[in-house]
């Protein structure tokens, strides 16, 4: 039993909090349970992860407790739990679908959780986010790291594409939507390029990929891999606001322009911080590095150099990466050895 991963389950005796307590003993995590607000508010600050049935949300919310990151507010009525869930800071788990969403929170940050996970937004359309995204995976790669790429941007037009890996066999999102709870080692089923194991969208199908699934497939990646990159898209679908939070290190690509600026920080309003910034400075582009950061109030960590060979190679079918310029493989390295 791990007893310094607390896990606060506050919820009265019955189904509810035996379904919780359930999913906490299946970890191996320990489970206090609270019956009262007052019990709740005494053990809001120790708890790594709070988990609320409904019945409690309202008196929970009129206590004004202080904001924190892991607390879900667990039940079946959706309309209920939405309603109270800004006030808590909480996200949303609704039953029974979410069941497998709940086990897959507890499993993420668990000892064993493993490999650091990099989501990558967009901060607008076309600035080169996913192309970026698989450029670090394969740079990892090439450092000989275990890197894996998913793929969560349902119109994206699948990202094994981009990297010339549409014919390969193997499994893509549509194989995989129906994955929860815990998954085994998949490496062998999925296609590959240059070591970088992909999860790609399917072109041939609507993609209507749920959080639930993303969720245990990244949890499945990161614990047989040493690198996880996720393409979070610009969609503000369920399933892209997953990977910004299931993601240890958040990138936005900022094209240094005027509107470049302004939609970032429409992302980072939609998608919620803390980000951090790589920027981009296409031809014309009037800001600097210092001028993004101050505008959009989050740190620059890298600038991407302007690479046409990259859309001339993307073009022609080949994988970009290989005909990239030396300063745009040098910025994919740097940030993978930061990411690790
Ligand atoms: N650093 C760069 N310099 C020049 N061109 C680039 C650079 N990065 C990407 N591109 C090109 O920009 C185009 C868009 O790239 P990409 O699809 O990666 O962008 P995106 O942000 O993922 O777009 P979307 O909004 O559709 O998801 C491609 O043609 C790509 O080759
Ligand atoms: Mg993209």
């Amino acid at each position: 039993m791990n007893q310094e991963r607390l896990v606060l389950v506050v919820a009265a005796s019955g189904d509810l909090q035996d379904l919780i307590l359930s999913a906490v003993a299946a970890q191996q995590l320990h489970g206090q349970v609270a019956v009262s607000a007052a019990q709740a508010a005494a053990g809001w600050d120790q708890a790594e992860t709070i988990f609320i049935a409904e019945d409690f949300a309202e008196e929970l919310a009129s206590r004004a407790l202080p904001r924190r990151e892991r607390v879900y507010l667990v039940g079946a009525d959706e309309t209920r739990l939405a309603t109270w869930s800004t006030p808590l800071g909480a996200k949303v788990i609704v039953l029974p679908d979410g069941v497998a969403w709940l086990g897959a929170v507890l499993d993420e940050g668990s000892d064993k959780a493993g490999a650091p996970v990099v989501a990558l937004l967009g901060g607008s359309g076309g600035v080169g986010a996913s192309t970026f995204a698989a450029a670090l995976a394969l740079s990892a790669a090439k450092k000989g790291r275990r890197a894996a790429l998913v793929d969560v941007d349902p119109l994206g037009g699948g990202i094994d594409l981009l990297l010339g890996v549409e014919r390969a066999e193997g499994w893509r999102w549509p194989s995989l939507r129906t994955a929860e709870g815990y998954i085994g080692d998949i490496r062998e089923y999925l296609p590959h390029i240059e070591g970088v194991a992909v999860v790609s969208m399917a072109r041939e199908s609507p993609a209507d990929l749920a959080k639930e699934p993303l969720a245990a497939i990244v949890q499945a990646m990161r614990r047989t891999h040493d690198l996880v990159v996720l393409d979070a898209g610009r969609s503000l679908s369920g399933a892209s606001r997953e990977a910004v939070r299931l993601a240890t290190k958040r990138l936005l690509l900022v094209a240094a322009t005027v509107r470049g600026i302004a939609a970032a920080d429409q992302v980072i309003r939609a998608y919620g911080g803390p980000v951090e910034v790589v920027v981009r400075r296409p031809a014309g582009a009037s800001a600097d590095s210092g001028t993004v950061k101050d505008l959009l109030g989050f740190p620059v960590v890298a600038a991407l150099p302007e690479d046409k060979t990259l859309a001339m190679a993307a073009e022609r079918g080949e994988l970009a990466w290989m005909s990239a310029r030396r300063s745009y493989l040098r910025a994919c390295a740097a940030l993978v050895a930061k990411a690790a």
